[in-house]
Parts: structure tokens; sequence; C-alpha cells
């Protein structure tokens, strides 16, 4: 071969192999580029997915991804450390080891396309823990598709705190009532033994003076027996001569009109205290806590007979109840206690006055629909408005130490609207005086029935 075509062909491929080195060459800056570019997104992928699991773990509240078989595929930290188990025991369990399953099956029977499930977020439920205790949660639920599988997602909190909290909040509550009940007690007892004492003082009076009447008149009958016997033995005078013996027949018209007299007033007396025994019966109902039926006549009644103490110094206590009343569904004692609160502030708010006259106080019980309202009027010095907006704050109080502790309003509230569904409202005018309106649902969701 001809030496130039030789070194012709030397050339080409001199120049096609530098060519090709020079392609590798670029090939490899661009193999090597995107090795780079590929182990930054490798890099950024586990640092993004240890972020997110962090963020994951170190979330307030439970997050539980469950496949459409209910099987847990990834809780986070919260979960674990909630219900007790170890890092990744969960997954692979069924969500009913850890939830309410009655709650699962109702949130998956509305379905997840439903409006309606929105509803359902933020439900009180029971979750378990692993050493079998129940915790009290708040669990939502959420739908979501990954590579066109379905998977639900669970979110809750641990609300153990706040039951808790609640718990000793309506425990304080309870006690307070107690509390409350047992002042209410102690201001009657006080009430109680002066109205009862009143009574036993004139029954003690007229049996003494019945026992003195009797032995003088047995006196005079043996002593008029005595004289037929002397008569008859010897002869002596009739004792009307000796002017000290026979019956004064003075004093025998006398005790003619008082006994009677003194017999009907110790009976009167011996009513009113099993009138007043039968009201502290009826006021402290012992160990009703439960509602039951309450013929409001008869307790609004014998509220007023023992309150007596309170109110008959500074005014009078006038009652107009409707007849035929249908009985109301509340804790016996609770009503009472309510009643008092309101007979005692009205007496308070008339003695205030310092006035000369009495004033007076009107309980009104009547009905409108399905509820009992229960009126206590006084002809007090009314409420001004910048203690209106605050009375029924619990220990607001405008009397003085000693007098009021600010409880009465504030427990009235508590009892007629929290416990009972009821409403309490009011119309005062400075001045001329105050009505409280008490309202009591009838049934309190329970059947009713009338009485006579
Ligand atoms: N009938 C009323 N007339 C005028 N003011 C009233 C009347 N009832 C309540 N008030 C006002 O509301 C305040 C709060 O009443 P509440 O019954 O809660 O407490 P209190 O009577 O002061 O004390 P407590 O009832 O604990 O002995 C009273 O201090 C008083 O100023
Ligand atoms: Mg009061």
């Amino acid at each position: 071969m001809d030496s130039t075509i030789l070194e012709k062909r030397l050339a080409r491929e001199r120049a096609a192999r530098s060519e090709a080195e020079r392609l590798l060459e670029s090939k490899s800056a661009e193999l090597y580029e995107s090795g780079q570019e590929l182990r930054k997104t490798a890099e950024e992928l586990v640092l993004q997915s240890s972020q997110l699991s962090a963020i994951l773990d170190s979330a307030l509240a439970g997050m539980c991804l469950a496949d459409k078989d209910r099987k847990i595929v990834r809780a986070n930290a919260y979960v674990h450390r909630v219900f007790g188990y170890g890092a990744d025991e969960l997954c692979g369990r069924s969500l009913h080891d850890i939830f309410d399953i009655g709650y699962i099956k109702s949130v998956q029977a509305i379905g997840f396309e439903s409006a309606s499930l929105s509803d359902r977020t933020g439900d009180e439920v029971e979750g378990y823990a692993k050493d079998g205790s129940v915790v009290p949660i708040e669990l939502s639920a959420s739908e979501m598709f990954l590579d066109d599988q379905r998977y639900t997602l669970w979110i809750f909190h641990d609300i153990t705190k706040r039951k808790a909290q609640e718990a000793e909040r309506e425990q304080l509550e309870e006690d307070l009532r107690q509390a409350q009940k047992l002042e209410a007690l102690g201001i009657l007892a006080s009430g109680v033994a002066h109205e009862i004492n009143t009574p036993v003082q004139f029954i003690g009076d007229n049996l003494r003076f019945l026992e003195d009447a009797f032995s003088e008149l047995f006196a005079e009958i043996g002593a008029a027996g005595g004289d037929d016997t002397v008569a008859d033995g010897d002869d002596a005078p009739p004792r009307e001569a000796d002017g000290n013996t026979g019956t004064d027949s003075s004093e025998v018209d006398y005790f003619a009109s008082e006994v009677p007299e003194a017999i009907q007033q110790s009976l009167d007396g011996v009513s009113r205290i099993a009138e007043i025994v039968a009201a502290v019966r009826e006021f402290s109902h012992p160990g009703t806590k439960e509602k039951s039926p309450l013929n409001i006549n008869t307790a609004v009644q014998s509220t007023v007979t023992l309150s007596t103490n309170h109110w008959k110094y500074v005014a009078d206590l006038n009652t107009d109840f409707e007849e035929n009343l249908p009985e109301v569904m509340c804790v016996p004692g609770e009503f009472n206690q309510v009643i008092l609160n309101l007979i005692v502030n009205a007496a308070q708010a008339i003695e205030g006055l310092e006035a000369s006259e009495k004033g007076a106080i009107t309980v009104r019980t009547k009905c409108i629909g399905d509820q009992v309202e229960v009126t206590v009027s006084d002809t007090g010095g009314g409420i001004p408005s910048h203690v209106q907006s605050k009375m029924f704050d619990p220990f607001f109080t405008t009397k003085d130490v000693g007098k009021g502790t600010g409880q009465g309003l504030s427990l009235v509230h508590a009892i007629v609207v929290k416990k009972h569904g009821g409403t309490i409202s009011f119309r005062t005018e400075e001045g001329v005086g105050t009505s409280f309106f008490v309202r009591w649902p009838i049934g309190a969701g329970e059947e009713t029935r009338n009485v006579a």
C-alpha cells in the first residue's frame, strides 16, 4: 500500500480516536455530574425523610396510618408513648388493638366521602394501652391514597389530663354544693331551734298551769267528798261555814274557761312543731341526689316555713300557688336550696333598707308550657346595674363579712341552668324591689304525672 494512503488513514484514525477520547471525557464528566446530583438528591431525600420522621415523632398528636384492612403501617412516637408500645411494635397490628372498634366501624360506615364525616372529627372515644388500661382520647380520621392504595389516617390526642381536670372541677362544684347545703342547714337549724322554742315554751307554761289547776280541782273535789264523811261521822259544821273549805265556784268558773284554752293552745303548739319537723324532713331529703318527681308547692311551703326566722322580723311573706301543678323532675334538696337562697336574699334586701315598716316577700308558682316557674319578689332596694352583671359570679357579694359569701346566686345558677336545664332571670327597679324568676323543666327528659 502506498505510504501516503497509509499516513492518511493513520491520521484519520488518530482524529477519530481523539474525538472518541474527547467524547468519552465529556460523557464521563456528565456522568460524574449526574452522579453528584443523584447523590445530592439522595442525601436530600434522606434528610427530608429524617426531618419528616422527626416532625412526626415530635408532634403532640398521635398519627397512625392504616391500610384498607385496618392494619397499622406507620405510627408516630406519640402513639407508641401513649399506648406503651416499643418503637415499631405497632406496625402490622390491627387498629382495633388501640382504638374503640365501634368508633372505627361507625366512621367507616359513614364513609369518608360523606359530608357528615366532618361531624365525626374530634370525637371522645376509648383508646387501649398495651397493659390493657383505657386511655381517653379525642380521635379524628381522614382518608388518603398512595400509589392507588387506599389508606386511613387516624389522628388523636390523649385527653386524660383534661378529663381529670373536668372530674376535679365537677368534684369541686359538688363540694361547694355540699358546703352550701351544710351552711344552709346550719342557718336553718338556728332558725328552727328558735321557731320550735316558742311553742315549746308556751306548751310548758300551759302544762304547768294545767298541773296546778288539776291539783287544786282535785283538792277541792277531795275536800268536798271529805265534808260528807265528816258531816256524817260527827256533827261538825259544813265546810262552807268556816270559809276555808268547800268548792269555790268562781275558781271553778275560772278553770272552766282557762283549761280548754290552755289545752287548745298546747295542741296548736304541738301541730306547729309537727309542721316544722315535717318541713325539716321535706327540706333535707337525706341522701336523695337523684332527680325525682317533686311536688313544688309542698317543697316551697316547707322552705318558707323553715326560713321564717330569716324574714319574719323584716317582712310579711305571702304565697300564691297555682293549684294542680305537675310534679317536676329535680333533685329535691337542690330545688329547696335555690328557693331558700332567693328568700334569704329577698329578706336581706328588705333588711338593707333599714325601714321602720315591714316589707313584703311574695313567692308564686305557676305552670308555663312544659315548665314550672317559681317567682320570688321583694320590696327591697333593687339591684344596681353595676351589681347585675356580676351577681351570678362565684364569691361576688355586696354584703358585710359574716353576712354573705357571694356563693348563693352562683350556686342557684349552677343548680338551675347546668344541673336541671332550667332558666333564671330577674326584673329589678332601684327603690321598688326585685323579682327572680326560676323556670324548671317539668320532665327533665322523663315522664311526669299530675298531682292533685
Ligand atoms: N333580691 C335582691 N335584691 C337586691 N340585691 C340582691 C338580691 N339578690 C342578690 N342581690 C345582690 O347580689 C349579690 C350576690 O348575691 P348572692 O346570693 O350570690 O350572695 P350573697 O347573698 O351576697 O352571699 P351568700 O348568698 O353567699 O350568703 C348580693 O350580695 C346582692 O348585692
Ligand atoms: Mg345570698
